[in-house]
């Protein structure tokens, strides 16, 4: 035996045996490609090329994870050699054959170290794939070249469009890994792979390897590429991982790996990359909370309550039962509950139909709801969830009965979407702690926001049993405060008084839409309220107070949207997208002159001004009261659970690049003209801006 360790580099380490060297990456918690790793790994072969006594290298990560890539705190400062391209050279010309030994995620980066060694042995734990799509990147290190050589192209640059990893028996399946062993004979395995290369005085080199290149396979990759270019909307990365492709399918490999670089450079200083590695940070933000340190343990849950089977209650029954979780689905009457299953299945059953479900995962998940009739059948759950009506009385009376039927330890949840979760708790007598909001957004079993609500007695376990249940179920868990609409639909509320006041001002329904959708969303604000249904917020407003002048004078002719065919827009014979209606034209004109309000021209970019620095403004109240922790969280908020566009990194982060004087100036104008004390800036607003600072000075907290 023969080891030794280097000190030379901490973030890896160095051990020869066996005619082996192993380099061990070490750099919790992800093994990041740092500059200090990368060094450590070109000095580790240098070490390794030296020692006549060692014939191959493997490399490995210490703990769970092989390597999650560049280290993304590294972008946007001056690069530091050897570069990541650099590094990986060095792995493929070694002269003494590589093999990577794939502990965890090789992401990134952590793929393209893997893809540049001359073997790749993965444990079941292994998980590879390119996720820089996702960061509004592509991959920098010759992914984009390198992955092509060895999967069909199409393939390759499918798994790059969609940025997730592929599980060890899937990666070998493919040919991205050469064997699958036992996490115990991962090492043993990898030296025997490599030694076997010494004894061969041969070894794959990805980079030497040709693209295939007949005319099917590069119509396959057209195909798709076209394909991805009309999906792309506004997102900058689909054309340079094409162009880059393209290139591995026309260039030699270093002309490829030059253009990649040139594409992953530009895309690296863009503001769309910027925006998405803040939301990247902001989903690992949102999991620190306040009070909830590392000694909070969540509650055991394993039965599930939900009570009510309505769209909501349904949509959350699946949301558990496609997580594997058994759920117990209450209802008033057996009829009722038979309607709600019967709901839970055909949606269900759309999906087997459109292929994206198999029958028997059908049945699987149905077998995991279970129906029951009356709140005592909610006694033995560990959470149990109430999705009923959404009125003050009818959640009290839930509430009551619950104190009485939960099991002790139980967490009672309230679905509500606007209500006072400490008035809900205080109908239970004794089990305030137990009780916590969790608003989920419809459909709830594809929307992967979760408001977690924190009430004034919320225990801080129960409070982490919202937060890690949310975790277990797909969701993305992001802490509100108590008060009306929590943070999204507070904020929603102000865009809805903007288009309403956009209205008055001249502005049809299609031009607020079309500018909400030029800004990146899916759906415009009316198309929206047409499809949810105008009575809703009719309802709502009606109930708690509130006005939209538009849309209440639509919803009080019985025009609540699609459903009726009528609503802000047409829908002649049921047809989904609408058409504007003279009528509601009519209807606005007489409400604007009913108020006085005088008609603007306004351009696409007045509308969006218009429409989101209320938003901003009340996020930033959001925000001084402490109803939300951070920035970030709000900006989570809005994109997951509202469709914000996520390459402008939401509106707290959207907001700091338009530049809070800008704002604060609008909205002073706006209060003016509108009369409307509501649009006065915040004070948190007002003295950013007069400071010049951003949200993102904020950090934790106001
Ligand atoms: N760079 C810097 N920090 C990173 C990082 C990275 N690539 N990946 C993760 N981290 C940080 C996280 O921010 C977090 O920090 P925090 O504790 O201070 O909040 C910490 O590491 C742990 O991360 P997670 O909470 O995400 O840990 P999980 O165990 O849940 O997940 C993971 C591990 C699957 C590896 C996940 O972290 C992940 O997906 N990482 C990003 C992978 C990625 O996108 N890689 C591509 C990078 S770009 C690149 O390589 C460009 C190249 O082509 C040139």
């Amino acid at each position: 035996m023969n080891e030794s360790t280097m000190p030379a580099a901490e973030a890896t380490s160095y051990a020869a045996e066996g005619g082996v060297a192993l380099i061990t990456l070490t750099s919790p918690p992800v093994n990041a490609l740092s500059a200090k790793m990368r060094q450590g790994i070109l000095d580790g072969l240098a070490r390794a090329a030296a020692d006549p006594d060692v014939r191959a290298v493997v490399i490995t990560g210490a703990g769970r994870i092989f390597c999650a890539g560049a280290d993304i705190t590294e972008f946007g400062k001056p690069p530091v050699a050897p570069t990541l391209p650099d590094l990986l050279s060095g792995v493929e010309e070694s002269v003494k054959p590589v093999v990577a030994a794939i502990n965890g995620a090789a992401l990134g980066g952590g793929c393209e170290l893997t893809l540049a060694c001359h073997g790749r042995v993965g444990s079941a734990a292994a998980a590879i794939g390119l996720p820089e799509i996702k960061l509004g990147i592509i991959p920098g290190a010759g992914g984009t070249q390198r992955l092509p050589r060895i999967l069909a192209p199409a393939d390759a640059f499918a798994m790059m469009l969609k940025g997730d990893p592929v599980k060890a028996p899937k990666a070998k399946a493919l040919g991205l890994l050469d064997e699958v062993v036992e996490a115990d004979d991962l090492l043993p395995a990898a030296r025997r792979l490599a030694l076997a290369f010494a004894d061969k005085g041969d070894w794959p080199v990805t980079g030497k390897r040709s693209v295939e290149n007949s005319p099917e396979a590069r119509a396959a990759f057209d195909a798709a590429a076209a394909e991805a270019r009309k999906k792309s909307g506004d997102l900058l990365n689909t054309g340079a991982l094409i162009r880059s492709v393209e290139a591995a399918f026309d260039k030699s490999l270093d002309d490829g790996l030059a253009v990649e670089r040139e594409e992953f450079k530009t895309l690296v200083a863009s503001d769309q990359s910027k925006a998405l590695r803040h939301v990247f940070f902001a989903e690992r933000a949102a999991a620190r909370v306040p009070g909830i340190g590392k000694d909070v343990k969540a509650r055991k849950v394993e039965k599930v309550a939900v009570i009510g089977a309505g769209t909501m209650g349904g949509g959350i029954s699946m949301a558990f039962a496609n997580a594997g979780i058994a759920v117990r689905v209450i209802e008033t009457s057996e009829d009722l509950l038979a309607k709600g299953l019967e709901r839970i299945r055909g949606t269900y059953a759309a999906s087997v139909k459109r292929g994206s479900l198999s029958e028997a995962d059908l049945q699987k998940r149905m077998a995991l709801i279970e129906g029951q009739v009356g709140l005592s059948a909610a006694g033995e759950a560990d959470m149990i969830i109430e999705a009923a009506f959404e009125d003050m009385g009818v959640k009290r009376e839930i509430f009551g009965e619950l104190a009485r039927v939960a099991k002790p330890g139980a967490v009672i949840a309230t679905n509500t979407s606007y209500l006072d979760v400490n008035e809900i708790a205080s109908a239970a007598p004794g089990r305030e702690a137990d009780v916590i909001g969790l608003h989920f957004f419809s459909p709830a079993n594809v929307m992967r926001l979760l408001e977690v609500v924190r009430g004034d007695r919320t225990a801080p376990d129960v409070l982490e049993t919202g937060l890690s249940i949310g975790r277990k179920i797909g969701k993305l868990p992001v802490v509100s405060g108590v008060c009306f609409g929590f943070i999204g639909n507070r904020m929603l509320a102000q865009r809805t008084r903007a288009a309403e006041r956009l209205l008055l001002s001249g502005v049809s329904p299609s031009e607020v839409d079309d500018a909400i959708t030029g800004f990146g969303f899916r759906m415009g604000q009316f198309a929206m309220l047409d499809l949810a249904g105008i009575d809703i917020g009719w309802r709502t407003r009606k109930a708690f107070g509130g006005f939209a002048p538009i849309g209440d004078r639509l919803a009080e002719l019985g025009r609540f949207g699609q459903k009726t065919g009528r609503g802000f827009y047409l829908y002649p014979e049921g047809a989904r997208k609408g058409v504007p209606d003279p009528e509601v034209a009519q209807i606005i004109a007489e409400e604007a002159e009913a108020r006085g309000v005088s008609s603007e021209t306004l351009t696409g970019e007045e509308i969006v001004e218009r429409l989101f620095y209320p938003m901003v403004n009340e996020g930033t109240r959001i925000l001084q009261e402490g109803i939300s922790y951070r920035p970030s969280d709000i900006d989570l908020v809005w994109i997951n659970g509202y469709g914000w566009p996520s390459w402008t990194g939401g509106p707290m982060f959207w907001a700091d690049g338009v530049g809070l004087a800008k704002i604060v100036a609008s909205l002073e104008a706006q209060a003016k003209r509108f009369d409307a004390p509501e649009l006065e800036p915040a004070p948190l607003l007002r003295r950013l801006a007069e400071e010049g600072k951003g949200f993102q000075s904020l950090k934790e907290g106001a």
